[in-house]
């Protein structure tokens, strides 16, 4: 007998449609679906509040904010990042023209080993791209010492990290730049 039962990685928990649409109703009768509109201004502006952190925009996905991150902060030549990543995280950097330079992980937390940046650094380095890694949060403090003393920009790709925190400080605080994904694998906690 054959079972023919899906078995999802991930579902979506969803609220009830009701809720939604006092909502829609109000998008329906605007007319405004694009252009920063009323609703897309609001999202931002909570979202900011609750994550924590000043200045935030959103995009079309988390790979196109990568692509743009790179692109806003000038970054050119060689980018040390990790392969322990979805591919989007090396996309980004080869459709901007930037070599992508592999450090090893640590084992623990599966983040980017801080102790084997340094070997990696040349004089085409511009940038460190390290991700947050199921919500783990990477060696913050020392791969900022690192960007520093070489004059690196850190882009982080946190797109499994929202909402995550190191003591009251939001994750996204670190470094010159974040990035998060909405994609349907991703995790969300809202209080
Ligand atoms: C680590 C990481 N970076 C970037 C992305 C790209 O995000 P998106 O799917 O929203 O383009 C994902 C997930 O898809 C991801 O897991």
């Amino acid at each position: 007998m054959s079972d023919n039962r899906k078995i999802y990685v991930t579902q979506p928990s969803l609220p009830p449609l009701e809720e939604f649409t006092e909502y829609l109703k109000q998008i329906w009768e605007s007319k405004v679906l694009t252009n920063n509109g009323p609703f897309h201004r609001q999202f931002e502006k909570e979202l900011a509040g609750y994550l924590g952190v000043k200045y935030l925009s959103l995009f079309t996905n988390g790979t196109l904010a990568l692509v743009i991150a790179l692109q806003a902060l000038r970054v050119t030549g060689e980018v040390i990042t990790t392969p322990f990543s979805f591919v989007a995280t090396t996309h980004s950097l080869w459709w901007n023209n930037i070599k992508p330079v592999f450090v090893d992980i640590e084992p623990e937390y599966f983040t980017l080993d801080p102790e084997k940046i340094e070997a990696a650094i040349t004089p085409q380095t511009t940038a460190i791209l390290p991700v947050h890694v199921y919500g783990n949060p990477c060696k913050v403090g020392e791969i900022q010492k690192i960007a520093d003393t070489y004059g690196l920009k850190i882009i982080y790709d946190a797109a499994h990290a929202f909402g995550v925190r190191i003591k009251e400080n939001s994750i996204l605080n670190f470094g010159d730049l974040s990035i998060l994904s909405f994609h349907a694998t991703k995790s969300f906690q809202y209080n």
